[in-house]
């Protein structure tokens, strides 16, 4: 297309398809679910990061301008390529167009990645608490796979939440990974605990994250004390009402929320803006 483009434009007219800034090349898509897909790309040499961080992506939208939006990097820092976990949004303005990327084209990246999801900005303790729902798995996804997550902590507990079965999918599968991993599957073994639960759907273990927490069930079914700031830091990543729900219990466990500058017992980030759809 772009080939027959080129040969009948004028001689003087510029190259049919621009040259993306900050491009980086699709190498794998996997869909999910009709809402769901993970994909990767080749990773600028130049660019370093912090497991847990958020860079903007995106594509060239219709004036020619970039479009670009949050992501969190899903794989680890010391991956070779870079992998996202996204929505689909019917009519999002980028995912209604990214979801649909394939092997060879080109996305916008820019090489800037920040965050609140690292373990910088927590005091060290004895076991860390990754609290997500939905999407907002992706920083945790990433990690999940860093070897220093798993140096820091005598325990790492992933606890997922999405309202059916499916949806947990990426995340089921990118655990039963870690323990084959060269890398880190030893490290893994015995330290990390995957709790997914679903809410609309039928599943071995159920409810909100927030429900669990609060009605003490995880703590029983894993075999663990309450929170305690002495010895748990946790790491929160989901739409804002559930956020700020976490966030209370929490607090009600005496944890104190830390950041980059300020280092305490846990952090936050917002996996989306907006309410939900
Ligand atoms: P937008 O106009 O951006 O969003 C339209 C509406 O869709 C929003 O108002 C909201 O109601 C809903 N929505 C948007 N994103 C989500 C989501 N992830 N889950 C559920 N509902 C959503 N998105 C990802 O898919 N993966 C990520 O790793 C990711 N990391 C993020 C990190 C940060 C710090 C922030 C602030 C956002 C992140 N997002 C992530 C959201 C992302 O920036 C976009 O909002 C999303 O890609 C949809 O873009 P859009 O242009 O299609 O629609
Ligand atoms: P529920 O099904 O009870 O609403 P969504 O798809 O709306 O983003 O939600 C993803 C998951 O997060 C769902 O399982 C949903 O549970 C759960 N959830 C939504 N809001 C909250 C909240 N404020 N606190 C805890 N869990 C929440």
């Amino acid at each position: 297309m772009t080939e027959l483009a080129t040969m009948n434009a004028p001689a003087t007219t510029p190259a049919a398809k621009p040259h993306l800034p900050d491009a980086a090349k699709v190498t794998q898509v996997t869909h999910w679910t009709d809402r769901l897909f993970s994909f990767r790309v080749e990773r600028p040499q130049s660019l370093r990061f912090r497991s847990g961080e958020f860079v903007m992506i995106g594509l060239l939208g219709d004036t020619g301008k970039p479009l670009l939006r949050a992501y969190s990097i899903a794989s680890p820092s010391w991956d070779d390529g870079l992998e996202f976990y996204s929505i689909k949004v019917p009519d999002g303005p980028l995912t209604s167009r990214l979801q649909h990327i394939a092997v060879g084209d080109e996305i916008i990246l820019r090489p800037k990645p920040v965050g609140t999801l690292v373990h910088d900005a927590l005091l060290p303790g004895k076991r860390i608490w990754f609290l997500a729902t939905g999407t907002g798995l992706a920083p945790f996804a990433s990690l999940m796979r860093d070897p220093e997550t798993y140096e820091k902590y005598d325990q790492v507990i992933m606890m997922h939440t999405c309202r059916e079965v499916a949806e947990l999918e990426y995340g089921r599968q990118l655990v039963e990974s870690l323990h084959d991993d060269p890398l880190i599957g030893e490290m893994v073994a015995g330290k990390l605990l995957y709790y997914p639960t679903t809410t609309r759907e039928a599943f071995p273990h159920m409810g909100r994250v927030t429900d669990n927490l609060a009605s003490g069930k995880v703590f029983q079914d894993l075999g663990l004390p309450p929170m305690d700031p002495a010895t748990d830091r946790a790491m929160v990543c989901g739409s804002l009402a559930f956020n700020v729900d976490v966030k209370a219990i929490l607090e009600g466990f005496g944890l104190r929320e830390g950041a980059n500058s300020d280092p305490q017992e846990y952090v936050v980030e917002k996996a989306f803006v907006g309410d939900g759809i």
